[in-house]
């Protein structure tokens, strides 16, 4: 009997679950194998640390937020692991698996690809609610990140209209703006501040200022937690941060840009303003149909794929069909938020 190994790398996100019982079911159901979950990520393999899973433990799980064999942002290649590489490929010998399913971003798939060059088995399969990764129209995780958000925007709404305030929502995004703007059309956000796009003060305060003149008294602005603020202390990265303090793949914390954004607005337009950061509720709780189906149609496609022993690949979303691409092709850039799209939610921003 074969086995094969499924972890979850990077931030958590909803639909995790729903990949990982699809990926047991289809390895146990049609193919015999035996599954077991790698503890926390690429951690799993360092320490050697993994747990078999089987249809009662996968069982229940469909619509459960978070990751039942836990991750972690572990970077066995980062400049702090030296020997971990050798120390998975040991592990993996000892543990005698023959094949790994790595669900997450970019980071995870990075080591996957590295992984895969020193002879590992591997398939990838795309996640994060940033839905930057390259390669796929859509990662899960996303959808259900943008539907909290569009909730927390409709909640804003009335809460605005009855004080006449102007509602600042900061929300997730590292490296670009598809919550944001996703979550901006959804919600009806008046000004939406992405990543991709310099941030023009003057005209969000003209935008919110045309909108009093005609009767608006209220405004919602959605801003991404990664754009870039002149800022004082920070102008090295021009992020606004929580911490300077790195993770293993080198990111900051960021986060805080919203209420900056927001004592601009009330200083700038004199219009009362607050700011909401939604944070972490955007990668928690139940996955949305879209995610579970998505996360699901994932498993299924990569598990085929370690059946016919392809390594070295991960299996995308590309109009309404699941493929399998090579996994450098996901490396070394963001998908980011296009004309398109921006262009679209600009119609609204009056
Ligand atoms: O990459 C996904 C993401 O949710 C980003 O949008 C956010 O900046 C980051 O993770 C937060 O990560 P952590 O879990 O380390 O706080």
């Amino acid at each position: 009997m074969k086995k094969i190994g499924v972890l979850t790398g990077g931030g958590d996100c909803p639909g995790l679950n729903a990949t990982i019982r699809a990926v047991v079911r289809k390895g146990i159901i049609d193919y015999s194998y035996k599954m077991y979950g790698i503890l926390e990520g690429w951690k799993g393999l360092i320490d050697g640390n993994i747990k078999e899973l089987d249809m009662n433990s996968t069982s229940g799980i469909l619509h459960r937020g978070g990751t039942i064999i836990g991750t972690s942002r572990t970077n066995p290649f980062g400049k702090d692991n030296k020997g971990d590489p050798e120390r998975i490929l040991e592990n993996i010998k000892k543990l005698n698996l023959h094949a790994i399913v790595s669900i997450g971003g970019e980071d995870t798939q990075g080591a996957a690809f590295k992984l895969s060059e020193m002879g590992v088995h591997v398939v990838g399969v795309p996640k994060t609610i940033d839905n930057d990764l390259p390669g796929t129209d859509y990662t899960f995780g996303f959808d259900t990140a943008v539907n909290i958000a569009m909730e927390a925007i409709d909640r804003l709404h009335t809460t605005a209209e009855s004080h006449n305030r102007v509602m600042v929502v900061e929300v997730m995004g590292r490296h670009t703006g598809w919550i944001a703007t996703f979550a901006g059309i959804a919600g009806g956000a008046d000004i939406i501040l992405i990543p991709e796009k310099p941030v023009d003060m003057d005209e969000v305060y003209e935008t919110i200022r045309k909108r009093h003149k005609r009767g608006r008294n209220f405004s919602i602005v959605v801003v991404s937690e990664g754009i870039k603020l002149p800022v004082e202390g920070n102008e090295e990265s021009g992020f606004v941060l929580q911490s300077t303090k790195k993770d293993a793949f080198g990111h900051v914390m960021l986060g805080g840009v919203g209420s900056i954004i927001a004592k601009m607005i009330e200083e700038g337009t004199g219009f009362e303003t607050r700011c909401t950061v939604l944070g972490h509720t955007q990668r928690g709780g139940s996955p949305t149909a879209f995610d579970r189906v998505l996360g699901t149609r994932f498993g299924i496609a990569a598990m085929e794929l370690i059946h016919k022993g392809e390594s070295g690949k991960i299996v995308v979303l590309k109009g309404n069909k699941i493929i399998p691409i090579e996994l450098k092709e996901v490396l070394g850039h963001y998908k980011t938020v296009d004309d398109y799209w921006y262009d679209l939610a600009k119609v609204f921003s009056v």
